[in-house]
């Protein structure tokens, strides 16, 4: 049986696409391998949001190629993929395939092409497609990623998504229902359902309510997250329906990008600075208790430094738990590479080092005032170093303690030891009902 191995670049839908990719080469009778010195077949699912992302790739292709036998096939997927289309197969000799988020179904042909010597790019959208009926294979895990929207219809200048996974699209309210039942049916008790601006999800009859409740109302779903929603599209519907659905967890990824009102503008996001601060005042009456993150860049053409001190300000006032800090970089074609004003590359440097300080500091205080506060944690698996088990509260706080491997795949209760600024250290409490039966 032939062998293929994915390697993942970028966000979580790259995660889910990737399981849709072994989904679709699974039904034409490929095993998946972890080591690609014995795959027949090598794919790299690429991000194309930042040049850092395609440069990596780029490096990771000339070390792959070695693994490549006379015969095998190397192919290049995602958004890096749709966005250099043919330009790929010119750029790297050893490349055989490149596919756009739209073309997985086409994998088995565009494989088979390869081995007859032919190297092909497919890189169209299809508007349609939502891979309905190719079942992911996922990993057999407790948490499952579930893809609702695929594509995004907003326009921020400084964004190549628009361009790579093209026009938005929804899935059907019952389809994301039936495949979490499936899920939940097969032990999985944490979806996370994804999509560029989840919460703009509308299919013909329903909103992000209306999924959510729904999908919250599976049997055996424990725990809902979506990412990445979109600030202005948290509509009191949708507040009212993550605070009535008791599954929803209390965490939201809330970009914010700038905090100055004159990025904002340039950057064609929908709200101001005011607007953000209150849906993020909207959230916290809605969830009490809510962890908030966000993305923020720096750097942004005709960025000032007071510009850049709003963004710490607003940074502060919100109080995040967490933040992603990025530096701009300019993708060819999109609309802010006309925006004049570039900012020198040791400006945005320096900018990004004084946020990351910043950020650093309050999530600090924000989990030091944590300690000694207990949780309930889903065990994930062993954490990457030490004999420890790693496990995730509800407001996507990582914890790390010492218990049985049996406990991975189950829900305990935790008291927070200590913290690393990022992570806590944690001990095991007693599950009260196993007290409870005591004598
Ligand atoms: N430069 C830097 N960061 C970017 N992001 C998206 N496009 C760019 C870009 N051109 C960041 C945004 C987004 C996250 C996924 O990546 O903060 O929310």
């Amino acid at each position: 049986m032939p062998r293929i191995y994915i390697e993942t670049y970028g966000c979580q839908m790259n995660v889910a696409d990737s399981e849709l990719m072994f989904g679709v080469l699974g039904r034409e009778g490929y095993v998946r391998t972890d080591d690609p010195t014995q795959a027949d077949v090598l794919l790299v699912n690429t991000c194309a949001v930042r040049d850092h992302a395609e440069q990596r790739v780029l490096s990771r292709l000339g070390e792959l190629k070695q693994y490549k036998r006379p015969g095998d096939v190397l192919g290049v997927v995602g958004c890096m993929a749709q966005r250099l289309g043919e330009r790929l197969l010119g750029r790297v000799p050893q490349v055989d395939l490149v596919i756009g988020p739209d073309g997985y179904r086409g994998l088995p042909e565009l494989i088979a092409r390869a081995r007859g010597g032919e190297r092909a790019a497919a890189v169209e959208f299809k508007t349609w497609e939502h891979y309905e009926d190719v079942p992911p294979a996922r990993e057999i895990s407790v948490l499952a990623f579930v893809t609702v929207q695929r594509g995004c219809d907003y326009r921020c200048t400084f964004c190549i998504v628009p361009m790579t996974r093209g026009p938005e699209r929804s899935r059907k309210l019952g389809d994301v229902v039936r495949e979490v039942e499936r899920l939940a049916a097969g032990g999985t008790t944490e979806v996370t359902l994804l999509g560029q601006t989840v919460n703009s999800y509308a299919d013909d009859e329903h909103d992000f309510a209306d999924l959510l409740r729904a999908v919250g109302a599976v049997p055996g779903l424990r725990r809902l997250r979506f990412t990445s929603p979109y600030p202005t599209d948290f509509t009191d519907r949708v507040l009212t329906a993550m605070a009535q659905t008791p599954v929803v967890c209390e965490h939201v990824h809330l970009p914010v990008q700038s905090g100055s009102s004159r990025v904002l503008k340039r950057m064609l996001r929908r709200y101001d600075r005011a607007r953000y601060l209150d849906v993020v005042a909207a959230l916290r009456r809605a969830v009490p208790g809510i962890a908030l993150t966000t993305d923020i860049i720096v750097g942004f053409p005709g960025e000032t430094e007071a510009d850049f001190r709003e963004t710490v300000s607003l940074v502060e006032e919100v109080g995040y738990d967490d933040a992603y800090t990025f530096k701009y970089s300019a993708r060819e074609g999109t609309p802010a590479t006309r925006i004049p004003g570039a900012i020198p590359n040791d400006v945005a440097g320096e900018r990004l080092e004084r946020l990351i300080a910043v950020v650093r500091g309050m999530a600090r205080r924000k989990n030091v005032g944590l300690v000694g506060t207990a949780h309930e944690v889903l065990v994930e698996g062993k954490a990457k170093r030490g004999d420890l088990l790693q496990g995730r509260t509800r407001t996507n706080k990582v914890a790390l303690f010492q218990g049985s491997d049996a406990w991975i795949g189950t829900y305990r209760r935790v008291r927070f030891t200590g913290t690393t600024g990022s992570t806590f250290t944690a001990w095991p409490l007693e599950p009260a009902g196993e007290l409870a039966v005591v004598g």
